[in-house]
């Protein structure tokens, strides 16, 4: 992996220790599940949802640590939606994070069961953790009911439902380019936005940060998965860390099959643009949030 760029690199060390420790063996859990489980959560990812989390809440004047139950639980939601979107009877990958994927490592039926065990227990471990650090059970609830709606069938997996819809499909429906967006903003922007929902959650932030919160995921989510798009569309699978060229050859309506290349990066760059004017309300306590979208617009994976 390359080195850490600055606006992140503090975190990661915070960010992968909390990781392992929600992710110790349990009694009860067999030994491989657990295993399985740990593969997937621990491998190299960008870790750029925790991030927002600790961000958030930075941003909205409180303390990165009031909000590490919450960084925990998306980046579970997070691993879990990776290892079933490689299933076979989903995307059908066998690289992530440059590594084989979940179920080429343990099978599928254990790849499925490493998914829904993440699933459940990121709504476990964030009730433990913000129970243990005192939040009023209002936020708490609060925090649970913002994490199961971007995981759900509005939301995440609804938008993978309509992704697989799409794929390979013959007669295209109409009004595409609306049809994509409302893709893409369901299967990956609204865990983004839940990301920096709960960072605020955690800490008690006021209407307005919540709102410009709101403003900035909105926009940093869909130009994040354009980029998605353009690396599948243009990246080495060396330097990705999964393989590309694959949403051409499986069907999937993507930005560059609907726009190209060029109109894809401009969208890209003009939400960018709108995300970074939104984190402009938090002054200097939001540096962090408008580096790590000029990172979504640069990276290379
Ligand atoms: C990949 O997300 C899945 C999408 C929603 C496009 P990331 O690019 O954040 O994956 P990791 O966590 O860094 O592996
Ligand atoms: C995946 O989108 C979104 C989720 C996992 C919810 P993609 O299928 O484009 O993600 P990659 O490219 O496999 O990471
Ligand atoms: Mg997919
Ligand atoms: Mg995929
Ligand atoms: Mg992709």
């Amino acid at each position: 992996m390359p080195p850490a760029a600055d606006f992140i690199g503090d975190l990661l060390p915070k960010i992968a220790a909390a990781l392992d420790a929600a992710s110790q063996p349990q009694p009860g859990c067999p030994a491989r599940l657990g295993e399985a489980m740990r593969y997937s959560l621990l491998a190299p990812g960008k870790r750029l949802r925790p991030a927002l989390v600790l961000m958030a809440a930075e941003a909205c004047g409180g303390a990165i640590e009031a909000a590490m139950p919450a960084a925990v639980a998306v980046e579970m939601v997070h691993a879990y939606s990776l290892i079933h979107d490689d299933l076979p009877a989903m995307d059908d990958d066998d690289l992530r994070r440059g590594r084989p994927t979940c179920h080429v490592q343990f099978g599928e039926a254990t790849a499925i069961l490493a998914g829904d065990a993440l699933l459940a227990r990121a709504f476990e471990g964030m009730v433990e953790g913000f129970t243990a650090r005192e939040l009023p059970a209002e936020r708490i609830v609060e925090a649970v009911r913002c994490l199961s709606r971007a995981a759900g069938p509005t939301a995440l997996v609804g938008g993978q439902a309509d992704d697989l819809a799409t794929s390979g499909e013959e007669t295209a429906p109409p009004n595409q380019l609306d049809h994509l967006e409302s893709i893409h903003r369901r299967k990956t922007g609204a865990l983004f936005a839940a990301s920096l929902d709960l960072g605020a959650i955690a800490v008690a932030a006021n209407a307005a940060q919540r709102a410009a919160l709101g403003y900035y995921a909105e926009s940093m989510g869909l130009a994040f998965q354009i980029v998605d798009d353009l690396l599948d569309h243009q990246g080495s699978a060396d330097e990705v860390g999964k393989r590309t060229g694959k949403d051409l050859e499986r069907g999937k309506l993507t930005f560059p099959g609907l726009l190209g290349v060029e109109p894809s990066r401009q969208r890209a760059t003009q939400l960018i643009d709108e995300a970074i004017h939104s984190a402009a309300l938090f002054g200097a306590a939001g540096e962090r949030l408008i580096d790590l979208a000029q990172f979504v617009l640069q990276r290379s994976r």
